[in-house]
This record gives C-alpha cells, structure tokens and sequence, in this order.
C-alpha cells in the first residue's frame, strides 16, 4: 500500500470525543462516571421544530436544495442577524452549511494559501488550528493572560502581524474558557484587523449563552471595512439543541460567498433538505425556548461556580458565556495520585476517569495547566461530581 496523505495523517483525533468514547465504554460496562465532558446541551430539540422537520418529509421535501441553503432558511437568518445583531445581510451573504464545523472548514479553505498565517488565540477549540493544517496553512497561536480572562487583546494581536498574516479566529463566548470579549475589546481588534487588512473568522455559536448581564457583540457590526473582512460563523446546534442535525452558516461579502459556495457545491453540496426546515423554524420561532434554556443553564452555572470556588487549591475565570468552565488544577502537578505523579492536564483528567468523573484536558486546547468542565448536565450531576473532584483531590499525596 502506497502512503496515505501526510495532512491527513497529521491531523489528531477530537480529545473530547475520546474522553467520552472512554467514559461511555466505563460506563456499559457498569461503572458510574459523571461527565462534564460533553460539549452540546443536554435538552431535546423543541417539538416544534421536530414537527416542522416531520412536516417536511411528508410533503416530500427531500431533494437537492440550493447548495447556499433555501431561500426560506437564508430569509430567517437574515432576519435573525438584524434582530440579534444589528447587522444587515442579504441572501447572497448567506452560506447555510452541515454545521459550524463545516462553515468554518470552507470559509478557512476560501481564504487560506499554503503558508499563510493564521492568529489563533489561546486557549482555543481544537478544530480551528486542524482545519488551518489541511489548508496547508500556518497557526500562529497567540499566548493570553489568564487575568485577562484568556482573551487577545488588540496590541497583543497587532504585535504578531507579518506580511503572511492572512486571519484572526475570534470565538466569543468562548470554548473551552467561556470568556466573552466586551465591546469595546472587539472595536480596537477590530480597528487592527482594518488597518491591517487582516480577515477575522468570528465564531460566534455560543452568543445566547450569555449570563449575569453580559452582552454578546457580533464585531463584523462597527461598521462597512470591518464588515467586509469578517466571515461570521454561526449555527443552530447549541442554541436550539440541534448538534445531531447538522446545520451551520455562514455571513460574509458577497464576493467570498460565492467562492465558499462553488467550494461547497463539491463537498457536502447542501445542507440537508428537511432538516433546513427545521432550522428555519428555529430561527424564526425559537425565541422562547432559547429563553428557557438559558434559565436553566444561569442556575447550572451559578451552582457549579459556588462548588468550585470551595474546592481547594483549584482556579478559575468566571465565565461569562457558553457552558463550559475552565479550571486551572496545575497545582496539584508534581504531586502523587495513587503513587503515581501527576504531571499534566492529560494525567489529571485520566486519574479523575479512574475515579469516576470525565473531564477534558486542556492541553489540546492550548493550555496544560486547566481542564475543561462542561457544565450541560443536570445540577443533580453537578453536585455529586464536584464532590467527587473534591475527594478526588483530597487524596493527592
Ligand atoms: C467554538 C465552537 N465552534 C463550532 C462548533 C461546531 O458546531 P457544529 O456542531 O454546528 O458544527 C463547536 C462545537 O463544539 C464549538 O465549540
């Protein structure tokens, strides 16, 4: 056999779905483990935008759509822009997907030459620096303060411009630290990215998980220069509980669009049919459960926060968005666990499976001294995997 692919072959396995396979694994085989490892909610999808799916298949609708999505779908989203955040699109701006992940993979691979540089600020969601590799790209990963809750700031980004700096990735709210940039960071990252005629990728899939007042700004909104630069990535997964039916998209100028268009008529070519319906009720009618589920989520987060800040010897941000906290447990390295010295975030999460609770590392994130909590899982779960943290660590030697 000849060899495979040396980008394919260089591409890592998602650490979060092999710390659940493992957790699911210990699970069947009767062991209780808690997770936190899960990175989508942990509702149904609304009955309503099943029906509106069901509704679909019955009346047939199961053929090829546009491969930029329906003119229903790409309509609901443009309203969805200008009502959530200010910002005003047209179809054409529009590039409805099979999920963020697949957003983001085109809108990388529209911009990206081999060797151009990336700027990905730590920490970050794994799949950002992977996709700029099979572009052949370059990842510059931008270091960041934890006193600044993890976020680039505009000199920092602008001191590591070159002349191959072709992007910035923005993920606000943030996987895993939960961070959420304010206005007025995103305007002066912003004004860089312009003078500089740097792209900015802006993830924004966690923008209703917002909490305790804080306000998710869309940057691509300060006016027409940013605007055109930004590629703004979005999806229905995690705000509606949809992870499982694959619908993503994108907004853009027109002029990029049409490129990530003609690249993804050769990939997935559309979005699936009956499930772009769904979607669309979603985003048209979702509003109140999307409230609800965030009501949740604030009682959630509040409790977890409220445990971990009695648990000894472990740090964190207080995030402000998505579900996630990201804990910083380094000073329990060099430290043994059962004879065995815990030397970094992959030993710590493997010892705490052991002991029955499934957390992810950070390192593949970008940062070894946190692990990553997801808190989408019911606050009975979260009461008694804490406690299990805690005595977990209580018997570090
Ligand atoms: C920051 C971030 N962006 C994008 C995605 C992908 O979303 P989707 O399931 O719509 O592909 C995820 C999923 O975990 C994510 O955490």
């Amino acid at each position: 056999m000849k060899t495979l692919s040396a980008k394919a072959s260089a591409i890592a396995p998602s650490a979060t779905l092999s710390i659940s396979a493992k957790a699911n694994e210990m699970k069947k085989n009767g062991l209780s483990v808690i997770s936190f490892s899960v990175g989508e909610p942990d509702f149904k999808t609304p009955v309503f935008i099943i029906n509106a799916c069901k509704e679909a298949l019955d009346k047939g609708v199961t053929k090829y759509t546009p491969v930029g999505g329906t003119a229903e779908l790409k309509r609901a989203i443009c309203d969805k822009f200008r009502r959530d955040n200010s910002l005003e699109y047209e179809p054409d701006n529009i590039v409805v997907s099979t999920g963020a992940k697949s957003s983001l993979f085109h809108a990388l691979y529209a911009i990206l030459n081999p060797d151009d540089e990336v700027i990905i600020p730590k920490p970050f969601w794994i799949t950002y620096s992977e996709i700029v590799g099979i572009c052949g790209a370059r990842s510059v990963f931008a270091e960041t303060r934890e006193e600044n809750g993890y976020k680039i700031t505009a000199e920092e980004f602008e001191s590591l411009i070159t002349p191959s700096t072709k992007c910035i990735i923005i993920n606000s709210p943030n996987n895993p630290s939960g961070s959420v940039y304010s206005e007025a960071e995103l305007r002066k990252i912003a004004e860089v990215a312009v003078k500089h005629d740097v792209f900015v990728i802006s993830d924004e899939v966690y923008e209703r998980l917002v909490f305790d007042g804080t306000k998710h700004v869309s940057i691509a909104s300060f006016g027409e220069d940013i605007k055109k630069i930004t590629i703004v990535i979005n999806a229905v997964s995690k705000t509606y509980a949809m992870t499982g039916w694959r619908i993503g998209y994108l907004a853009c100028d027109k002029s990029i669009a049409k490129v990530i268009t003609a690249l993804q008529s050769h990939t997935t070519s559309n979005a699936t049919s009956f499930a772009q319906y769904g979607a669309t009720a979603a985003i048209n009618y979702g509003e109140e459960t999307v409230e609800e589920m965030i009501a949740v989520f604030a009682h959630r987060r509040q409790l977890i926060i409220d445990l971990l800040s009695e648990t000894e010897g472990v740090r964190f941000n207080v995030p402000l968005g998505a579900f996630y906290v990201f804990v910083d447990v380094s000073a329990y390295y060099g430290r043994k666990f059962r004879g065995k010295i815990i030397g970094n975030s992959v030993d710590f999460c493997s010892a705490l499976l052991d002991f029955g609770v499934a957390a992810v590392p950070g390192a593949p994130f970008g940062n070894d001294k946190c692990i990553r909590l997801s808190y989408a899982t019911s606050e009975e779960n979260i009461h008694a995997g804490i406690a299990r943290l805690n005595n977990f660590l209580k018997e570090f030697e």
